[in-house]
């Protein structure tokens, strides 16, 4: 152990470090906002946030607090979390983030949980109110997201048996460990001295929580859980960052939070469903829920590569509507091209961008400014819906769940969602590689109206394709 000067220098120090990292977190975030800074706001980010763990290591030597055992814990948990970090990073695709960020969420929140729980265990004598308090909300809500990220990580993976889960009476549930997490909660604050039952008694409950919360929840409703979730880890590990002091742990955690909580708002209201709902379990009907032979009856028409560059080439109006299946095909480059191939030719063409396309917020802007299609084409879906009247040609790129008319209706695991209105344009073609349902795993009516046509095959070939027959109907 060091002097006691040498530990309040030391302390001095590491505070001063950790405002430092906390400030390239908030520039960081600030060059995200935009496509052509959000590199150099990564790599800030990054940097401040090795800066914080070699500061951790430092304080930790420097106060005498480890032996050869805990170097050889901590040096093995940062390789083994490196690792995995740089791999994921590099091999994980980016139709596959979705499921990342949920594992991250996993780990993320279960780290703050135990942080809070080591703190609340191994402080001496009994802990004060505010450290009870925030610690206790550490443990509680890193608890929840544990299980719950865990569980929609399974469901977002696509993992059958986790999305065949299930829950006879879900809202009975949610109140019940909700209820017990909180009471055990409120007695670690008042029975402080038997704490070691109550932060576990917290702990299962919340765990327990977290499962019976993202159970019954899936199909359409899977993005505002997952930005609930997401500010539920920053929630977290801000409450642990509280209880240690920690002021790095304090601003990431924030950070999060409020993003996550600005992005669950703004989810919720694009989604058309109360977020209360959503947090009570009221919401769901999970993947799949709705069998494919409860669907539409008809036929669907075929078209071809060829007919539809005709109708391209002659529009005055076209109407992009991308969606996963352009992230999937990574396509999106093609259809800015034919894009620019029309505009050449005095179309007028837009892109309708559905705030819940593809599987992450804002994963068509995303992807679009990869391909350099200018901003002001991307239209909202607010802006966009009344314009389909007018467009002689609405092409639906892999994009299902979001022009599927039956969101209109109740009872189906879509109803309530804002839809793009793409039925409503003069004629559709929906390019998709075959008969396969969207995330929410029910067929769609589009398909079979009069004024839809097929294109069948991987979205980028279509494309390629009808590149080269609107190139030979020009020249
Ligand atoms: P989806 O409903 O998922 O439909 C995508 C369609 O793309 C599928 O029907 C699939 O049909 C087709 N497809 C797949 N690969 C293709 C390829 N290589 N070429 C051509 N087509 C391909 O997509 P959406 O309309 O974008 O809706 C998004 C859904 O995901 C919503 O239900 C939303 O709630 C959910 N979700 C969104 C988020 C966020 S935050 N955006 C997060 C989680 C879940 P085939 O198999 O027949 O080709």
């Amino acid at each position: 152990m060091q002097s006691a000067a040498t530990v309040g220098a030391i302390d001095i120090v590491a505070w001063f470090v950790y405002l430092f990292s906390a400030v390239m977190f908030v520039v960081g975030l600030h060059f995200m906002n935009s496509p052509k800074t959000a590199r150099k706001g990564n790599r800030l980010s990054a940097f401040g946030m090795i800066v914080a763990v070699i500061m951790a290591f430092v304080v930790l030597f420097a106060k005498g607090f480890v032996n050869i055992i805990a170097v050889v814990v901590l040096v093995a948990g940062i390789l083994i979390g490196a690792i995995a970090g740089v791999v994921s990073a590099k091999k994980v695709k980016m139709t596959d983030m979705p499921q990342l960020v949920s594992v991250f969420n996993t780990v993320g929140g279960g780290a703050a949980a135990l942080v809070a729980l080591n703190d609340v265990l191994t402080k001496d004598g009994t802990p004060d109110l505010v450290v009870l308090i925030t610690a206790g909300l550490g443990i509680l809500i890193g608890s929840v997201t544990f299980t719950g990220s865990l569980i929609a990580a399974g469901k977002l993976q696509g993992i059958k048996w986790v999305k065949k889960l299930s829950l006879p009476g879900k809202g009975v549930w949610n109140v019940l460990f909700a209820v017990l997490a909180i009471a055990s909660l409120v007695m670690l604050c008042v029975q402080p001295q038997q704490r070691l039952m109550w932060s576990i008694l917290t702990t299962v409950f919340a765990l327990c929580y977290g499962l019976v919360f993202v159970i019954p929840i899936g199909g359409a409703d899977m993005p505002v859980v997952i930005s609930v979730l997401n500010a539920c880890t920053g929630t977290a590990v801000a409450m642990s960052g509280l209880a240690i002091d920690n002021v790095a742990l304090i601003v990431a955690g924030a950070l999060v939070g409020s993003a996550g909580v600005t992005l669950s708002i703004l989810m919720a209201q694009a989604m058309n469903r109360p977020l209360l709902s959503v947090l009570a379990g009221g919401f769901g009907g999970g993947s799949g829920s709705a069998a494919a032979g409860d669907g539409p009856e008809g036929t669907m028409k075929e078209t071809s590569s060829d007919d539809l560059a005709v109708q391209l080439v002659y529009a005055d109006k076209v109407i992009f509507v991308p969606g996963f299946g352009l992230a999937q095909a990574q396509a999106q480059r093609e259809l800015a091209d034919l894009g620019e191939l029309l505009k050449g030719h005095g179309v007028e063409v837009s892109y309708a961008i559905h705030p819940v396309a593809g599987r992450m917020p804002g994963h068509m802007n995303v992807l679009l400014a990869e391909a350099n299609v200018p901003y002001e084409e991307l239209v909202d879906l607010d802006e966009i819906n009344p314009q389909f009247p007018q467009a002689n040609v609405a092409l639906v790129v892999g994009a299902n769940d979001v022009t599927n008319p039956a969101a209109r209706k109740p009872g189906t695991p879509v109803s309530g969602m804002p839809i793009l209105d793409v039925d409503k344009a003069q004629n559709v073609v929906v390019m998709k590689r075959g008969r396969g349902t969207g995330y929410a795993g029910i067929q769609n009516e589009l398909y079979f109206e009069d004024n839809t046509q097929m294109l069948f095959g991987d979205a980028k070939k279509s494309l390629q394709a009808v590149i080269a027959a609107v190139k030979e109907l020009l020249n």
